[in-house]
């Protein structure tokens, strides 16, 4: 059921880095999106928004104007939670931070594993290297993913930022196979062996940065970093099918993604933006 929910092209998504929105922000965002429709709201522990999530969906479910079977929530294991001993902590947490008895879809953030110490996201040794877990053990991670399941924590579970052999390697000892892969994916990084190898083995994909990437151009940029992201919004084969159809280069840009059978999930904490990516209507699919 969850699949077609994703079908139905309610897919879109609200995610924040705390760098990128201040929870106010995004508490206007998230109440500007449910009210437009969305209905799939895509976190992660490290973006350290869940809370503020939180807040809003209580104000919601509280008050009947969502049922919790309306929403598709998914928050995602961070890099310290990559043991098989943490996953459950990192889960319950994630569930507290959200006022929420189970996630729709739990991932796996990332295939690396940091060590732990203490409550740091990033933790790094004292020259400022990252502390990497060098055991970090897929197969081991992925049974403890499998429990949270049997427990009723997450109603499913998959992967984020895994290439092929690291998904067939879980695939290969998986009891409950990864349902999503959530991965960069756009215009210009269609990932087209990656989408196939999901397609063969029922695994939907999920594009974030489905505009190009353009919330991490405006960090770089506001860190004063130059570095070259291609701007699909002012891209002229873009705007030429926007101007065709009559649509915005963002609509052309996720209705590319969609029609490919793909869920895209763009940021934005402009209402009118959040309004104008959820009219991406698509009903013929080569993958559906
Ligand atoms: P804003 O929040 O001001 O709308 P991505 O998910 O590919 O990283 O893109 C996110 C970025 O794209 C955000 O900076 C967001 O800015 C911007 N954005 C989101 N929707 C649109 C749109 N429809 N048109 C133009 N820019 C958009």
């Amino acid at each position: 059921t969850k699949v077609s929910q994703w079908n139905k092209g309610i897919t879109v998504v609200i995610i924040y880095w705390t760098l990128q929105a201040s929870d106010a922000e995004l508490e206007a965002a998230l109440e500007a999106a449910l009210e437009a429709g969305y209905r799939h709201i895509d976190t992660a522990y490290v973006y350290e928004n869940e809370a503020a999530i939180g807040r809003v969906l209580a104000k919601w479910l509280n008050s009947g104007k969502v049922k919790r079977e309306e929403l598709f929530i998914v928050t995602k294991l961070p890099p310290a939670g990559n043991h098989p001993d943490r996953v459950e902590k990192y889960l319950k947490r994630s569930l507290d931070n959200l006022g929420l008895d189970y996630v729709d879809l739990y991932l796996v953030h990332v295939p690396f594993g940091f060590l732990e110490k203490g409550e740091d996201i990033h933790p790094v040794e004292s020259d400022g290297n990252i502390l990497l877990d060098k055991s970090t053990n897929h197969i081991n991670i992925w049974k403890a993913m499998e429990a949270q399941v049997d427990a009723g924590l997450a109603k499913s579970i998959g992967l984020s930022n895994f290439n092929i052999s690291q998904i067939k390697r879980v695939l290969q000892s998986a009891r409950i196979p990864p349902s999503n892969l959530q991965v960069e994916l756009h215009a210009f990084f269609q990932q087209k062996e990656l989408v196939d190898f999901c397609k063969e083995h029922n695994i939907i994909v999920c594009a974030y940065a489905p505009l190009g990437s353009r919330g991490t151009a405006k960090l770089y940029e506001r860190a004063g970093i130059s570095k070259d992201f291609p701007d699909l919004l002012n891209n002229p084969k873009v705007l030429e099918v926007a101007e065709k159809y009559g649509k915005t280069p963002a609509q052309i840009l996720l209705r590319h993604i969609v029609q490919r059978g793909i869920a895209a999930i763009p940021k934005s904490t402009n209402p009118d933006r959040i309004q104008q990516n959820l009219q991406v209507r698509c009903n013929s699919s080569k993958y559906l």
